[in-house]
């Protein structure tokens, strides 16, 4: 039997109940996950975490840690100027829906650095509700935080992508964005993504996600020794570069009769290019 793929220790040290509640999670589970894939080095990174007399991680910490890695995150994202690349994306597709009101969708928004740019700069204009969607609701409280400390248009829910109908109420006048998501869904996962966006039929969407391939995991193993201090930002940070699909596989799972669906891979693969987006248009 071949082991299971790689797996990010975020996506395994994080759960939530329908109500909202945690999920207990035990570590021994977690680091035994990271073992069966061969993940040596992110088995020892949760095997520090602390954890109670029954092998409960300690929540409390977990959230801690998980708020210094997206703050990490954060810099890498303000360095990428994702804010400016995703204006500069979307402005067209909003122009192309004509006057009135738009609602822009970060789905897997973190601590939302994106929506809250675009709510501090007014790079989209004035007529366009920026929110922000997370299904991490200590990360959604953070980024509610942020934006009302500087006073900013625009708010953020704890929200799963996979059921966005109640944040999604005027598909026509909808685009949807993400960054950094999409490598986290695997398998059948990625085109029932797609799918949730294109059966309510949004205007369009745009999600980001870092360029596949060995040059970019070889800059980005460079990048996060440099600039990342968290052992889990590490881990994480090149396993996102090395789990990211590439553009045949992001275009087979969003194509849909009714979407223009865009998606390039650089087309050297010695590149500088970081991220790129798979766009769709509704006709
Ligand atoms: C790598 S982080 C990227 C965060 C942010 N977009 C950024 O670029 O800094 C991926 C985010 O997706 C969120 N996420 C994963 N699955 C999700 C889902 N089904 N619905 C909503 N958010 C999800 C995670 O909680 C996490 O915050």
């Amino acid at each position: 039997m071949t082991a299971p793929g790689p797996v990010e220790i975020t996506d395994l040290v994080r759960g939530w109940l329908p109500d909202g509640g945690r999920e207990p999670i035990r570590r021994d589970d977690v680091v035994g996950a990271l073992l069966e894939r061969g993940q040596r080095r992110g088995a020892r990174i949760a095997a520090a975490l602390p954890a109670s007399d029954d092998g409960l991680l300690d929540l409390a910490v977990v959230d801690a840690l998980v708020l210094r890695v997206h703050a990490e995150l954060q810099r890498f994202t303000e360095e990428l100027s994702q804010g400016r690349r995703t204006a500069a994306r979307l402005r067209p597709l909003l122009d192309g829906l004509g006057p009135g009101p738009v609602r822009v969708v970060d789905v897997g928004c973190g601590l939302g650095h994106v929506i809250r740019w675009l709510a501090a700069t007014g790079a989209l204009g004035p007529d366009v509700e920026l929110v922000g969607i997370d299904l991490d609701r200590t990360l959604v409280a953070s980024a509610a935080a942020l934006a009302a400390e500087e006073d900013l248009p625009c708010r953020f829910l704890a929200a799963d992508a996979f059921a966005p109908d109640g944040v999604i109420t005027d598909p026509d006048r909808t685009v949807v964005i993400s960054s950094g998501l999409l490598h986290h869904l695997r398998g059948d996962d990625l085109a029932d993504f797609f799918a949730a966006q294109t059966r309510l039929g949004v205007a369009a969407f745009v999600h980001w996600d870092p360029v596949p391939g060995p040059w970019p995991v070889l800059g980005a193993w460079v990048f996060h020794r440099a600039r990342m201090r968290e052992p889990l930002s590490r881990h994480d940070g090149l396993l996102s570069v090395r789990r990211s699909h590439r553009a045949p596989e992001l275009l087979a799972a969003a194509r849909h009769p009714d979407y223009d669906v865009t998606c390039t891979d650089p087309r050297r693969a010695l590149t500088t290019q970081v991220v790129r987006p798979v766009a769709g248009v509704r006709r």
